[in-house]
């Protein structure tokens, strides 16, 4: 099998990583491409790095190391993806950067090659709005760390065969493919985006510090809390983004309007490495905190499954898989 990820920034280089993983025992190959060298340079260094911790923890043998090594292709030329049977684009999030993109690989790959958008909440129907074939074309939308988590939210095409292509094309890059209405922001980057708005609002009204907000919230639904895994990903301006996306869509209001803290933490941390704050928090804080964010879960899990937007069950699971929390919204007592 063979793959392209366009985009060497944050997550394109642990998808490559983990398609590789699957794929290279095979015979497979994967293409690693970018418009800036020095972002393949650093995306094959982190994968270097991820090869050289699974070799030293005997997780990976010599023999499949080199197998990983010969089968990741990082290159400049768009042109390589032509023998590509499935491309995802991990390129910036911006629509005109994605459509872009979509119109040069659908001059290059063959007829047969399926498109992915690996988009954090941008719909199919408007990265795909003017492709040529858009049956192909799909939002495959994966989650921290990519690499090795399993949940990609898909959002399948008008073509049922395409589509049951898709999902056994990811399941083969061993990924688990949940189905979900084409929606800004699917299924659960909405619950995800909107429990981390409603997290910073709280730190911005002064309500609690970001070292309470994590560890109220991590000590009752586990997670790692959303302020941590913000500094984990460097997500704050994705999840302002996002929240921009809800906020404009047809079911969208000025409820979703992100708080500003989150832009001017922007690719800064909420937690000072070498002086994390206090996180000791009274019960009646804890009650403040936790009655805010778990409304917030609540609604968003009760709109996603109003909407149809993906099957309780699923979310439940994508929760746990891809947010880690201890049970999903809808178990949650
Ligand atoms: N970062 C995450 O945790 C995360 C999680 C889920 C989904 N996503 C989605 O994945 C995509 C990439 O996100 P990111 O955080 O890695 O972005 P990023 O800004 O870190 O990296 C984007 C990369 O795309 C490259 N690029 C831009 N234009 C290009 C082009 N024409 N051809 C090839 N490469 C090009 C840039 O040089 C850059 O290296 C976005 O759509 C984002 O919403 C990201």
């Amino acid at each position: 099998m063979i793959v392209g990820v366009i985009g060497s920034g944050s997550i394109g280089p642990d998808l490559a990583y983990g398609f590789v993983s699957a794929i290279a025992k095979d015979g497979g190959k994967v293409y690693l491409h970018d418009i800036r060298q020095e972002a393949l340079d650093a995306g094959l260094a982190r994968i270097r790095g991820y090869v050289f911790k699974a070799l030293s923890r005997g997780k990976l043998s010599e023999k499949a190391a080199k197998a990983v090594e010969k089968a990741l292709v990082p290159t400049l030329r768009a042109e390589d993806l032509a023998e590509c049977e499935y491309v995802l684009e991990a390129a910036t999030e911006d629509l005109p950067i994605k459509r872009r993109i979509l119109a040069n690989v659908e001059r290059i790959v063959r007829p047969d090659c399926l498109i992915g958008f690996a988009t954090s909440g941008i719909p199919r129907a408007e990265i795909a709005r003017d492709a040529v074939h858009p049956e192909r074309c799909f939002v495959n939308h994966p989650f921290y760390p990519a690499w090795r988590s399993p949940p990609v939210e898909v959002v399948g095409s008008e073509d049922a065969a395409l589509t049951a292509r898709m999902v056994a094309t990811l399941e083969r890059l061993g990924k688990v493919p949940i189905i979900t209405a084409d929606v800004e922001c699917f299924a659960a980057d909405d619950i995800f985006c909107n429990y981390v708005s409603e997290a910073a609002r709280i730190v911005q009204e002064g309500l609690a510090t970001a070292a309470q907000v994590d560890a109220i919230v991590h000590d009752a639904i586990a997670g790692g809390g959303p302020l941590n895994v913000m500094d984990l990903t460097r997500g704050n301006l994705l999840t302002k983004h996002c929240q921009e996306l809800m906020r404009d869509a047809k079911t969208g209001s000025a409820w979703f309007e992100p708080p500003s803290i989150l832009a001017e933490v922007g690719n800064g941390l909420w937690h000072n490495p070498k002086a994390r704050g206090d996180g000791r928090y009274t019960p009646e804080l804890a009650q403040l905190v936790l009655d805010r964010i778990l409304a917030v879960l609540f609604a968003r899990t009760l709109f996603v499954a109003d909407n149809n937007i993906c099957a309780p069950a699923d979310l439940d699971w994508l929760s746990r898989m891809s947010l880690g929390f201890r049970a999903g919204p809808s178990e949650l007592g």
